[in-house]
């Protein structure tokens, strides 16, 4: 009787990248989370971020690629490790570019608060959006969103559109009202009109102090309770954001936006963050004016063969929080997943003293 070759016909359309280096990632993403979680509520986010990156960085250098940081912790100059232009890996396997965010949520790992994350994501030479680190001004949504549109072509989300118009169409999506759709947007200053007009239109709002990229990916997952993104935040986060949408089959569109601009800092706060950033900008293609430009998933991450890692280190949307038994022994919860279009959660449980820690569900 014939029966459905899902998995053998998944694993024949994943890209080399997803069959040979996917599985490693999420080991990668591990090692930076659980050596993140050891600084969990201990106050000193820079601590915490440098034994993430670290432990990322070792990992890394162990998986037989060919990887060039697209990126990373910042520029050469500022970043000693997984800076942007660092190649990394054996030099031996695939060729691959790379986004990287050790721990995203450095405030929320010092303070012991929900949402932090490590995360990765890597797809073939030019894959991955080669971009200045400022902020990129969003709307995140997901897979039913792009149906919609795909059928309603005149109903499209827009970066310059009321926010009340992109909620009618992401509630038509979703076959529900506004008052059911939650955005989540960063708890700032620079959003407060924003916030204002989500709650006018009727929808909830769901606030978060730091880490606007996994909400990003929540949009991507049916039960997640998260509907929407919106605002602007870091533009690596975007990026890794575009990755998972791309491999979930949801939506990004951003465009780049100057933090001092997004925070409303006065003129000659502006002029100098053009001064020390356009030199930069250039280098990489950009100008003043192609920083204004709407781009979308397949801009941030033009690739075919994605992949994508995230570990959780505190309590997440849909993760759970690394646990730590003594001895180094751990269980880490991981989202990974390729374009392939398999996804897969992992709870993964390390434990080096068998008997001191028997496995228990
Ligand atoms: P860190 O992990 O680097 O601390 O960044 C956290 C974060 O909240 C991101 O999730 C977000 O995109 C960005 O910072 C927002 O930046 P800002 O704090 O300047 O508004």
């Amino acid at each position: 009787m014939p029966h459905p070759k899902t998995v053998e016909e998944m694993t024949e359309c994943a890209g080399p990248i997803e069959c040979d280096v996917l599985p490693k990632l999420i080991q990668v993403t591990e090692a930076a989370a659980i050596a993140a979680a050891y600084q969990m509520g201990r106050g000193d986010k820079n601590f915490a971020d440098q034994v993430a990156v670290a432990a990322m960085r070792r990992m890394l250098n162990k998986l037989d690629i060919k990887g060039i940081i697209k990126i990373g912790e910042g520029e050469r100059d500022e970043a000693p490790m997984l800076f942007i232009g660092e190649e990394v890996g054996t030099g031996k396997g695939v060729e691959v570019d790379i986004a990287v965010d050790p721990l995203e949520g450095t405030n929320l790992t010092a303070d012991g608060c929900p949402g932090s994350v490590a995360v990765m994501a890597m797809a073939e030479r030019g894959g991955i959006f080669h971009g200045p680190d400022i902020y990129i001004d969003k709307i995140v949504v997901g897979p039913d969103v792009v149906k919609y549109e795909n059928e309603h072509p005149y109903e499209k989300i827009d970066l310059d559109a009321p926010v009340r118009r992109n909620l009618e169409i992401v509630a038509k999506a979703l076959g529900r009202s506004i008052k059911e759709i939650v955005v989540v947007i960063l708890d700032r200053p620079r959003h407060a009109q924003k916030i204002t007009e989500i709650r006018e239109a009727g929808a909830r709002v769901r606030l978060v102090s730091d880490g606007d990229l996994m909400p990003g990916v929540a949009t991507g997952i049916r039960g997640s309770g998260i509907h929407v993104v919106m605002g602007a935040g870091g533009s690596g986060e975007a990026v890794l954001t575009a990755a998972a949408t791309k491999a979930l089959g949801g939506k990004i569109i951003g465009r780049l936006v100057l933090p001092s601009v997004a925070n409303g800092m006065p003129r000659e706060k502006i002029d100098a963050e053009i001064e020390e950033k356009l030199p930069r900008l250039e280098k990489m293609g950009i100008t003043l004016e192609s920083l204004n430009e709407i781009m979308d998933t397949d801009k941030l991450v033009p690739g075919k063969d994605v992949i994508f890692s995230a570990t959780a280190v505190t309590p997440g949307h849909f993760l759970h929080e690394v646990s730590l038994f003594g001895s180094g022994d751990a269980r880490v919860h991981t989202i990974s997943m390729g374009s392939s279009g398999a996804v897969k959660f992992t709870d993964s449980i390390y434990i080096k003293d068998k008997q001191k820690n028997p496995l228990y569900l």
